[in-house]
């Protein structure tokens, strides 16, 4: 039977990537919503590929451009205001959003579709005790879309929770591997944008640069798989061959391989348990390879090890290092920190923030945002 997507945050990477999948699946899935944050140009080449049945955008002052350009285009497809998008009821939704902006709606999914296909981590960052408590309430259940974390869902299958010895995330290392602190001082956007094996919306991509983006994975893994931080480990694998690997009680470790192309884990996740054939996803095994692993240096990229120690300190310290994280972020993205400017940004935020610990998912908004709004004054401070 006919599954029907929900794409949140359609316009973006991993969303663009979800529609490749579902026009590939020669009408296994139906797109039945479309919801874009900003690009009103790209939605608009998506609803005239696939005429889903609706369409939001959550950019207020684009949606009479939207609705006069639906008329025209796809008369069939209705436009329907943001908050009302989140609750419309589908088989599978797809959590694609970038950042924090993705909690409220992931939450939504979670009450609204039988399967979340999880993209955005930083919900479970910024939530996850949140995200936990809706899924076993609702009985929703949540498939990694993170290739790492999709990869252990994979190799999960071949044992039992009991049997984990821990989880080894793998770390491609990003553009800067091996450089030091002093090296690091001086690197450019464009260099920390150059991702050496995959393509990404930017934000995730400064995050692999920095080693932040496996800190939020880590954190991603503890709520996702229910290890203790002290269970998943993190090893620098600069090929991107591995996915990742679950070690397991008898020491078997068992890796999951496959070509780095975020389609692949997207294509299990909206098929799981089934898998379809696929000529296209095809590892290249003609040849010689070599499979490398390191330790991260933790010293010179110091935003792994924040991560492991908000994680372990809890909700607040979480939600701090994620909104800090995404204000630097975008901060060195305009040039207006350096690159080694956003562990000490985050840093400092975390030293200084005296915060409550947040139980409701409008205490988790109001303290990211005020979260934010103190790392943003910090940036106009010009010492970072
Ligand atoms: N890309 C990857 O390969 C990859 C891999 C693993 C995990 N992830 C995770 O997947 C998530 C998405 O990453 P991405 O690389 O696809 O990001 P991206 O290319 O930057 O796309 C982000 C999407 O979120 C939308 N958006 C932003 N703010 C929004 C808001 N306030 N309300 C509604 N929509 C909003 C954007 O809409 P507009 O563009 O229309 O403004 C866009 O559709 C992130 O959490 C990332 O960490 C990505």
């Amino acid at each position: 039977m006919q599954k029907s997507i929900n794409i949140l945050g359609s316009t973006g990477s991993i969303g663009a990537s979800t529609l490749k999948i579902v026009r590939g699946s020669g009408g296994a899935f139906s797109v039945n919503l479309l919801l874009a944050g900003r690009n009103l140009e790209k939605l608009k080449e998506q609803i005239q590929e696939c005429h889903p049945h609706f369409v939001s955008i959550y950019d207020s002052d684009k949606v009479p451009d939207l609705r006069r350009f639906l008329k025209k285009n796809s008369p069939g497809t209705e436009f329907l205001p943001f908050d009302t998008a989140l609750k419309l009821d589908c088989d599978i939704a797809v959590s694609a959003i970038v950042g924090t902006a993705g909690l409220l709606p992931t939450i939504h999914a979670i009450r609204h579709a039988k399967r979340v296909a999880l993209a955005n981590k930083e919900s479970l960052v910024a939530g996850g005790d949140l995200i936990r408590q809706e899924c076993a309430e609702t009985g929703t259940e949540i498939i990694p879309v993170d290739s790492e974390h999709n990869a252990i869902h994979q190799c999960l299958r071949a044992g039992k929770p009991k049997e984990i010895e821990s989880l080894i995330l793998t770390a491609s290392g990003g553009p800067f591997f091996g450089l030091t602190h002093e090296q690091l001082q001086s690197v450019t956007v464009n260099e920390a944008l150059n991702h050496p094996t995959w393509s990404m919306g930017s934000k995730v991509t400064i995050d692999s640069a920095t080693l932040m983006n496996k800190g939020l994975e880590v954190i991603e893994a503890h709520f996702l798989f229910q290890l203790p931080y002290s269970k998943i480990r993190v090893k620098v694998h600069p090929q991107s061959v591995v996915h990742s690997m679950v070690e397991f009680r008898d020491g078997s470790i068992l890796a999951q391989i496959g070509i780095a192309d975020m389609q692949l884990p997207i294509q299990y996740a909206l098929y799981y348990p089934g898998r379809p054939e696929n000529q296209a996803f095809r590892f290249p095994l003609e040849g010689s390879f070599s499979l490398d692993f390191h330790d991260p240096d933790r010293v010179t990229f110091r935003c792994l090890d924040l991560a492991y120690r908000c994680g372990e300190a809890g909700a607040a310290e979480r939600i701090v290092l994620n909104g800090a994280n995404e204000v630097a972020v975008r901060a060195f993205l305009a040039g207006e920190i350096s690159f080694t400017g956003i562990p000490s940004l985050i840093e400092h935020m975390l030293n200084r923030i005296d915060v409550p610990h947040p139980h409701t998912v409008e205490e988790v908004v109001e303290l990211d945002n005020r979260v934010r709004k103190q790392t943003e004054t910090e940036v106009r401070s010009g010492l970072f």
